[in-house]
């Protein structure tokens, strides 16, 4: 069996934006290869993934905004939950991050999606109790 983690290259979008909605992590409003190509845009964010047998079985879109370290867009194959993937990318999120000498990472998780709260509590994150402000801004807002 053969695994890697790597960087998102040319070519894997079709791929990674099709995990993305069997994971069931695409939303609407949220459009893939706009975000995609936002993460790749400069040195400060990235999407990893995991390869399995040549085939995308994992991702995490990491970043720092120079203060923090966030993470969005972590799913794993359905048919590949339980195997240790969502750890191992979540690890390779953090590895990202510390290289570039970040100390704090975050992340946000829907209210409803409470399976997944469990899953990053056992890897170690804690409720910050805060909430989450947004606002679209500027003449590019999707
Ligand atoms: C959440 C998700 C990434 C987990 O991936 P996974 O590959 O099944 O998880 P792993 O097998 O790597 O599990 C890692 C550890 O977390 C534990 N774990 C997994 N799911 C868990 C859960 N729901 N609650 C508590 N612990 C959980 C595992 O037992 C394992 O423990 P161990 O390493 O100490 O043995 C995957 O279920 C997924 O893609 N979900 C849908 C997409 C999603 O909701 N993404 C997050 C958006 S915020």
């Amino acid at each position: 069996m053969t695994t890697v983690i790597r960087e998102f290259q040319d070519g894997d979008a079709e791929a990674v934006v099709a995990l993305w909605h069997a994971a069931g992590i695409s939303r609407p409003w949220n459009d893939p290869a706009r975000d995609i190509a936002f993460a790749r845009r400069d040195p400060h964010s990235t999407i990893l993934l995991i390869e399995r047998e040549a085939a995308v079985a994992a991702t995490a879109m990491v970043g720092e905004d120079g203060h923090r370290g966030w993470v969005y867009y972590v799913a794993v194959d359905p048919l590949l939950r339980d195997l240790g993937l969502g750890r191992a990318i979540m690890e390779a999120a953090e590895r990202w991050l510390i290289a570039r000498g970040v100390w704090k990472v975050q992340l946000l998780v829907r209210e409803e999606n409470g399976a997944t709260r469990h899953f990053y509590e056992h890897l170690g994150y804690r409720d910050t109790r805060t909430i989450c402000l947004q606002k679209v801004i500027g003449e590019n807002a999707g």
